[in-house]
């Protein structure tokens, strides 16, 4: 299966193969970032990033054939994000897709981002259904029961800003660059968590959902409050920030956790990560421990493979053409399109 990510900033391409076991194997899988062209704008222009994929994507497809010592007429199908995400950038990774399968008379896989984020754990670990998903990037935030390929209950998500946006917008407020999780948790090493409280928004509540503009609104007052920053200011604010986000993100973990356990209790409970803030090693920490206190098996794929990648799309496709699911060419892109639609359905009919 050949795998076509351009929703966002990364540029990408690999090719997966999956076994009549449903055992992966990654033949190649070739990310460009597009980091450097946005860096000057402190955040993805979205037409720079589609023009960019224009640029990069037909070398980034050829050099992952190349990788895989697989020519492009010798893959089953192709697949492609086709939403959510920046439009232009959906449309070139699409559109390019679409003109792979007429040429070599290939069909067509339309992918779900989110879909591709939610399957990986079972592309690196082989993670059987059902499972908790927690997806935390720079777009998304969620807990998704994945029942099976198509079949998804999103549990809660963010009402504002996702995670790794708040941490971007954080550091951002503090002069770490863009984006800035990395390197707000790197200055948080040594600053102490415990300077300033801040809230833990939606705490209390019982719903699975998160919040962090009040959260970000309640920084920013405290930073202007202390300016001139000193590094000793900016490490303390980094770390009281992190500690509450992580705080929040591992008492949600529990309640899915345990609402997982008291809907499926024939089931052992699975919690998997996804997207970029899973390389928070606080965050990670914090999870690792609620799974180890509900009993839950916690997998957390390899970084490069939580990021957005072309070999999640890549499976996500496999996993969908061993269904027997193809699409026609007149499948459109959507900048929108949530996990629990019915389109995702495998056998709408069926359902
Ligand atoms: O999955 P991903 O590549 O995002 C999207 O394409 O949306 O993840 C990127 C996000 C950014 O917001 C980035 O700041 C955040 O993940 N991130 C982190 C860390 N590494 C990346 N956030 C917190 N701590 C980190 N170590
Ligand atoms: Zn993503």
């Amino acid at each position: 299966m050949l795998g076509i990510e351009t929703s966002c900033d990364e540029t990408a391409a690999a090719i997966v193969t999956r076994d009549a076991e449903g055992r992966a194997t990654i033949r190649s899988n070739v990310v460009r970032s597009q980091l450097d062209e946005h860096a000057a704008f402190g955040g993805v222009v979205p037409e720079l990033a589609a023009r960019a994929h224009v640029t990069w994507l037909d070398h980034i497809i050829a050099q992952t054939s190349r990788e895989a010592g697989v020519d492009l007429s010798e893959v089953d199908a192709i697949a492609a994000t086709a939403g959510p995400g920046l439009i232009g950038g959906v449309l070139v990774g699409l559109t390019t897709a679409k003109a792979l399968a007429a040429a070599l008379g290939k069909p067509l896989i339309a992918i779900n981002h989110l879909e591709a984020h939610a399957l990986t754990a079972r592309l690196t670990h082989n993670v059987p259904f059902p499972y908790l998903m927690l997806l935390v990037s720079g777009g998304h935030s969620q807990f998704v029961l994945v029942r099976g390929v198509g079949d998804y209950e999103r549990w809660g998500t963010t009402i504002d800003d996702a995670l790794g946006e708040a941490f971007d917008k954080v550091a951002k407020l503090l002069s770490l660059g863009h984006p800035g999780g990395r390197a707000l948790e790197r200055v948080a090493l040594s600053g102490d968590p415990k300077r300033f409280a801040f809230p833990r928004p939606l705490l209390r509540e019982a719903r699975l959902d998160f919040s962090f503009s009040g959260l970000k609104t309640a920084v920013r007052l405290a930073a202007e409050a202390q300016a001139p920053l000193s590094d000793r200011d900016v490490a303390d604010i980094a770390a009281s920030f992190q500690a509450a986000v992580t705080q929040v993100v591992a008492v949600r973990a529990r309640q899915a956790l345990q609402r997982l356990k008291s809907e499926h209790p024939d089931m052992p409970p699975r919690l998997v990560v996804a997207g970029g803030v899973a390389a928070n090693r606080a965050i990670g920490r914090a999870l690792a421990e609620v799974a180890e206190a509900e009993g839950a098996e916690l997998t957390v794929p390899p970084i490069p493979l939580c990021t957005d990648n072309g070999a999640m799309v890549a499976w996500a496709g496999a996993e969908r053409f061993a269904l027997g699911i193809e699409n026609g060419l007149d499948t459109v892109a959507r900048p929108r399109w949530p996990l629990d639609t019915a389109d995702m359905k495998v056998n709408p009919h069926a359902a």
